[in-house]
């Protein structure tokens, strides 16, 4: 099977070390890539929110399937393009990932499927925004009603630093989705769905805030980890069977079946799990954790979701142990990102590439989150001691990374 991936972050650079692990996968190639994928995969340039350049490249290329790791391709239609050229592909239609892409659509669905989520309002204009404020906190979650990467979240105590995000974002034309405060641990549940088949992946953790102790502004993710030692074994089963399966049935219903990686992201509280939000892919940097225990082909199980026979496939089988994943970010991410700055030791084993690319034979950083270090061990304690030590062998002038990833879990800290 020959694989053409679709994106440009260490999430792709997972996905395609997983790829080559499969023997079933006989030619992968990635497009637009960076410096990491371009050493594992035939690189070519494409500009990802194009259906006919997609198309084109998928054909030139005899792509037996295509997988689309972005949010944007996906919401754009890219997806149902490729599958009208007749080439399989993992990635749900344009309808479908309005789950993301419209966070009123998304509650639209919850509230059909019966699933619990926080309670929201939508203000897009200035008039309504004080009334609207005074009727959420005393924790206010405000947010980009739009596609935001994560960076368009603000979640604060402060009723001032609330208005001014949701007065900054009204400015500038995006209506802003305010939000009752889910309490409780976070859990990023991916499902491989296919109509209504669920198979749910390892449950991971994301860390969004740029600083250690959960501090500054959110990110689009600065490191993750799985499993999770403080979820009890029986909660990835009830979230499949009171959110994910419900809501995949309600997209059926509607007329937009769901194909590819649904992403749950949920607050577990005391009263059980309850949707923050759904994406339409598969996470950046939870994937790069989970797909290092995986020890399925993930071809296999992506070409069967993409070909609507995941209920054939044998369920995934994961590596004992735990898995860390530490994101390097650049100096000033995530406001104005420095880019342009040399990177050492970006070849090692473990280390994955996002914002880089090969400039006269040396790699420079690209983008916000430059690379994303995986760490690997019998328990989290281990991953993490991994990651940091291949973190330690990594150089990058004024890059930043959090030095708490998976600790809490680690000390014990978190609970339901
Ligand atoms: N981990 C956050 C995201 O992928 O959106």
């Amino acid at each position: 099977m020959r694989v053409l991936v679709i994106g440009s972050g260490a999430r792709e650079h997972a996905l395609l070390l997983a790829l080559s692990r499969d023997p079933g996968v006989s030619a992968l190639m990635c497009a637009p890539g960076n410096a990491g994928t371009a050493e594992i995969a035939e690189q070519h340039s494409v500009d990802v929110a194009s259906k006919d350049a997609v198309v084109a490249l998928a054909k030139s290329l005899a792509a037996d399937l295509v997988v689309i790791g972005p949010e944007v391709p996906l919401v754009l239609g890219v997806a149902d393009a490729v599958r009208e050229a007749g080439i399989a592909c993992f990635g749900p239609s344009a309808d479908a990932a309005r789950i993301e892409g419209s966070k009123a659509f998304a509650k639209d669905v919850m509230a059909s499927a019966g699933v619990r989520t926080a309670h929201s309002e939508v203000v897009d204009t200035p008039a309504r925004l004080d009334e609207a404020l005074d009727r959420f906190g005393p924790h206010w979650v405000v947010k980009d009603d739009g596609l935001a990467a994560g960076k368009g979240v603000v979640v604060t105590t402060d009723r001032d630093i609330a208005r001014a995000h949701a007065a900054e974002l009204l400015e500038s034309g995006h209506p802003v989705l305010l939000e009752s405060y889910l309490d409780g641990p976070e859990v990023s549940l991916f499902c491989l769905v296919d109509g209504e088949t669920v198979v749910p992946l390892l449950p991971a953790q994301d860390h969004k805030r740029v600083g250690d102790g959960d501090t500054g502004p959110n990110t689009g993710g600065m490191g993750a980890y799985t499993p999770l030692p403080w979820l009890p074994e029986e909660t990835v089963a009830e979230i499949v069977e009171n959110v994910v399966e419900p809501v995949a049935a309600e997209l059926v219903k509607r007329g937009s079946p769901f194909s590819g990686l649904l992403y749950a992201g949920l607050a577990i509280g005391k009263d059980g799990p309850a949707v923050v939000e759904f994406n339409c892919r598969f996470g950046d940097p939870e994937t790069q954790a989970v797909l290092a225990l995986l020890d399925s082909p993930l071809g296999e199980l992506l070409n069967a979701t993409a070909t609507g026979t995941l209920d054939s496939v044998a369920p995934p089988r994961w590596r004992d142990g735990a898995a860390v994943t530490v994101v390097l970010a650049a100096e000033y991410y995530p406001a104005t990102p420095r880019t342009g700055d040399v990177i050492t030791g970006a070849d090692a084993e473990g280390v994955l590439h996002a914002g880089t690319k090969s400039v006269d034979g040396k790699i420079v950083s690209a983008g916000g989150r430059v690379l994303a270090v995986v760490g690997v061990g019998a328990d989290l304690a281990g991953a993490r001691a991994d990651a940091y030590e291949k973190l330690a062998g990594v150089g990058l002038p004024g890059g930043h990374y959090r030095t708490d990833i998976g600790l809490a879990a680690v000390e014990g800290r978190i609970s339901i």
